[in-house]
């Protein structure tokens, strides 16, 4: 395996504290060496590219690959695919397959498929997903299930859920909370509001996230387990989690970029790539959102990655599957929306994306301390990503970002010491035939950014 120095960059790693211009150099496929002026031999490709970021490569913890049941949509090797294009290294993907990832056979098979990005599988909490039976979470746990969830829904009924953090907490495991009470959303399509009223369409009310929220809250403080809320959207569910916080109780919790860039008001174009579960919140929901994320009791950012094919997506706003894609649009959202405005810093946005979904799900990722996996993504934190549906690596295409220009464009992504992604600089970076001859002459790649 060829050696990589990554020479000169900026190199952002939170988990050591680190933000400064270093070398990085790869060789075994883990960090060997890191500092200043370290040399290359001949086997090594030297990698420089002025005004680059090199940060740990990206841990998605909420993505939905559609492998086993709907590969027309995804499968795990174009969902490894899109996460790399997107500077994601390790991803865990949700069990709400067909089958439900609800057996170690298939917690060991969707594992041992991740090739060009490490996949982390989540197991169901109960058998199909039907709330009623758990599954087998032992087992589930030996075979490689990272954590648990019967994301897409709720367990409804509250003694099964604190049965499930009983066990999740006895084989040391978190349980992922998808927190909407199914009586509360009824028949409702979006945010409850004026622009629900305007839409009309039938509306969910903030309050079928909360009161999940709050049991679950509740329900892991009473059994000391761990617990992850995923994507919280709303006002309420961040005041919760603060709470909690401060009351010690061992919860953690994601949203996800279209919470913080997008609106209920967004839906008035009707595109069905806007309707997700839980659905876009208002301008206030929004602005909570960005303040958790600013005060860290929001503690990951996490794509909620959920393809869908377009025969499925190109029909009325209500009759569509919610969902969007996401794994490819995270970090370009995130410094446009986050960093651009001055909510975030670089650092703190890029530790909400590695080591901070790395230590909620419990996994060795995130990191580029020497010694660590050479996961790393290189990345230009002002260049341009025009968002084209055929930009997207993924098999689906339904986002609602499609024709917007964003910031951070991923440049190389490396994943266990080999490059998996790479941006066809000479072509999008605009450097010229010359670069491209000396880097083929001398390995080594020279492009302004
Ligand atoms: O919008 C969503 N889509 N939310 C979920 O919780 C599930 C996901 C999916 O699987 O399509």
């Amino acid at each position: 395996m060829r050696k990589i120095l990554l020479r000169g960059m900026r190199l952002i790693d939170p988990a050591t504290s680190t933000d400064e211009r270093i070398d990085l150099l790869i060789a075994g496929g883990v960090i060997a060496a890191r500092g200043v002026g370290i040399v290359a031999d001949q086997e090594t490709r030297l990698v420089e590219l002025p005004g680059a970021v090199v940060a740990p490569g990206l841990v998605d913890m909420h993505v939905h690959l559609r492998e086993p049941g709907r590969e027309d949509e995804e499968t795990i090797e174009s969902g490894t695919r899109a996460a790399v294009h997107g500077g994601i290294t390790a991803l865990a993907a949700m069990p709400n397959t067909e089958p439900t990832i609800d057996t170690p056979a298939w917690v060991e098979y969707v594992r041992s498929r991740g090739r060009l990005a490490g996949v982390h599988p989540i197991a169901a909490i109960t058998v199909g997903r039907e709330g009623r039976t758990l599954a087998p979470l032992g087992e589930l746990a030996e075979a490689g299930a990272v954590a648990f969830s019967d994301d897409g829904r709720s367990v409804a009924d509250p003694s099964v859920m604190r049965r499930a953090l009983q066990y999740a907490s006895m084989i040391g495991r978190t349980i992922i909370a998808h927190c909407e009470d199914q009586a509360l959303v009824g028949s409702g399509i979006m945010n409850e509001g004026l622009a629900s009223t305007r839409s009309g369409l039938s509306p969910i009310p903030t309050v079928a996230e909360e009161t999940i929220v709050a049991r679950d809250i509740l329900l892991a403080q009473s059994t000391g387990a761990r617990l992850h809320i995923a994507h919280v959207s709303t006002r309420g569910s961040v005041k919760l989690v603060r709470r909690a916080k401060a009351d010690g109780v061992a919860v953690t919790c994601e949203t996800c970029p279209h919470y913080f860039c997008l609106t209920d008001d967004d839906v008035r174009s009707y595109d069905t790539s806007m309707r997700v579960n839980p659905p876009l919140r208002s301008a206030g929901d929004l602005k909570a959102i960005r303040e958790g994320l600013r005060d860290g009791t929001i503690d990951v950012v996490a794509s909620d990655h959920a393809p869908h094919s377009l025969e499925e997506k190109q029909v009325e706003f209500d009759a569509a599957p919610p969902g969007m894609i996401g794994m490819e649009t995270l970090l370009p959202l995130t410094i446009t929306h986050m960093v651009d405005t001055g909510i975030l810093s670089l650092g703190k946005a890029i530790a909400l994306m590695t080591v901070k979904p790395a230590r909620a799900l419990g996994i060795t990722a995130g990191t580029l301390a020497t010694g660590a996996a050479a996961d790393v993504v290189v990345f230009d934190p002002e260049g341009r990503v025009e968002v084209t549906g055929d930009w997207f690596r993924s098999l689906s295409k339904n986002s609602p970002f499609v024709g917007s220009t964003l910031s951070g464009r991923v440049l190389m992504t490396i994943h266990d010491g080999q490059v998996v992604f790479e941006e066809d600089l000479e072509n999008t970076c605009g450097s010229s035939e010359d670069n491209g001859k000396r880097a083929a002459e001398s390995n080594e790649l020279v492009v302004g950014v």
